[in-house]
């Protein structure tokens, strides 16, 4: 079979937040113990919605560092940004090739991005899918560990493998480039979405995912936050009027108190029982300072080592370089035999 191998990214659009560092990074830290990783800085994802972008640099150190301050090793595995491997492109063209318009048709989050104005957006925006599915497979990954929103997007990358391996099938077998019993070129990537928090909402509308791009301030917790407004925006964070249940079942119909508990047991490892059995039936204000308490220790030493990494860009960058180019290392090599199934 493939040897396995992990692969992820994150755009680096603005404010890393807490869904970001709880549904990917939390797990791309734990996935390092026992797999081989590359971990990268989709800024080619990044210009798909908005092309010019001042301080697009800024932010690609910006997630560099958050990667590195959350724990990743860049020696052991690879962190580098998706630019300075060509082959992610090279390849993305001909899964452009490969997928259906159809399938690109049903992919929510270009739904949700484009809205009504699909005729004004990026031809970027809608194939970026495809972009998707060859940072993986330029690797031949095999785990793709990322939140619950991404799920769709790993999906088309599996149909693409498929497809891939079933149109090329007689020329993969004749250059002997199969494997395992199955015979594909590409593996089946698979989406781990593991963990207490795979979706976590924003702290204004429980039914909105936390996310970069929410215009308020207030909807996300941002890694860089101080105490202070880690303690403010917990402080106003919605909630309904009723206490919290003492039973997880309580949360039911209860999307904000649940996100909270959520949370809770995502920072502390404890589970929704035992968070419930705690705080269940007491005053909110009680819960939200826990968990203001809890959030700072956790995040405020990450957020410290970021900002004392940022402010040495030249050490990351050359991060960036080393990774890049023991990436391209591999990237070539699928590359080159992609090159012959297809025939160039
Ligand atoms: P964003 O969606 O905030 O713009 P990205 O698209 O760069 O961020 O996503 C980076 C990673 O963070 C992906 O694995 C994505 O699934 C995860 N992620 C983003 N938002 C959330 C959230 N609210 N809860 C859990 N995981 C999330
Ligand atoms: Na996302």
């Amino acid at each position: 079979g493939f040897q396995p191998l992990v692969f992820s990214g994150i755009q680096p659009t603005g404010n890393l937040h807490l869904g970001n560092y709880l549904g990917a990074i939390v797990r791309f830290v734990a996935m390092q113990e026992t797999h081989d990783c590359i971990y990268c800085v989709v800024d080619l994802h990044a210009i798909t919605a908005q092309l010019v972008q001042p301080e697009l640099k800024t932010q690609i150190r910006e997630v560099t560092a958050a990667f590195l301050a959350a724990g990743i090793d860049p020696k052991k595995h690879i962190v580098f940004n998706q630019s300075r491997v060509v082959e992610h492109a090279e390849l993305a063209w001909v899964f452009n090739c490969v997928a259906r318009m159809g399938w690109l048709n049903r992919m929510t989050q270009f739904k949700d991005k484009a809205g009504k104005d699909r005729e004004n957006v990026s031809v970027g925006l809608f194939a970026y899918p495809n972009l998707m599915s060859a940072d993986i497979l330029v690797y031949r990954a095999t785990h793709v560990p990322v939140g619950e929103d991404q799920k769709q997007h790993v999906e088309l990358a599996r149909d693409t493998a498929a497809k891939f391996n079933n149109d090329f099938a007689e020329r993969i077998a004749a250059l002997g480039l199969g494997v395992g019993e199955a015979g594909g070129f590409f593996p089946q990537p698979e989406p781990l979405i593991q963990g207490p928090a795979t979706r976590v909402m924003s702290l204004r509308d429980g039914t909105k995912k936390m996310s970069k791009s929410d215009p308020s301030d207030y909807s996300r917790i941002n890694l860089t936050d101080d105490a202070d407004t880690i303690a403010q925006k917990f402080r106003k964070a919605k909630t309904d009027p009723e206490p919290l249940p003492t039973e997880v079942k309580g949360l039911e119909g209860r999307p904000e108190a649940d996100n909270l508990v959520g949370i809770y047991a995502a920072l502390s490892g404890a589970t929704p029982e035992a968070i419930l059995a705690d705080y269940g039936a007491g005053q909110f204000s009680r819960f939200k300072q826990a968990l203001t308490d809890l959030a700072v220790d956790k995040l405020g030493p990450v957020g410290a080592e970021m900002k004392r990494l940022v402010a040495d860009p030249a050490y990351i960058d050359a991060v960036l370089k080393d990774g890049g180019e023991r990436a391209s290392l591999r990237a070539r090599k699928v590359m080159d035999d992609v090159k012959d199934i297809v025939g160039f």
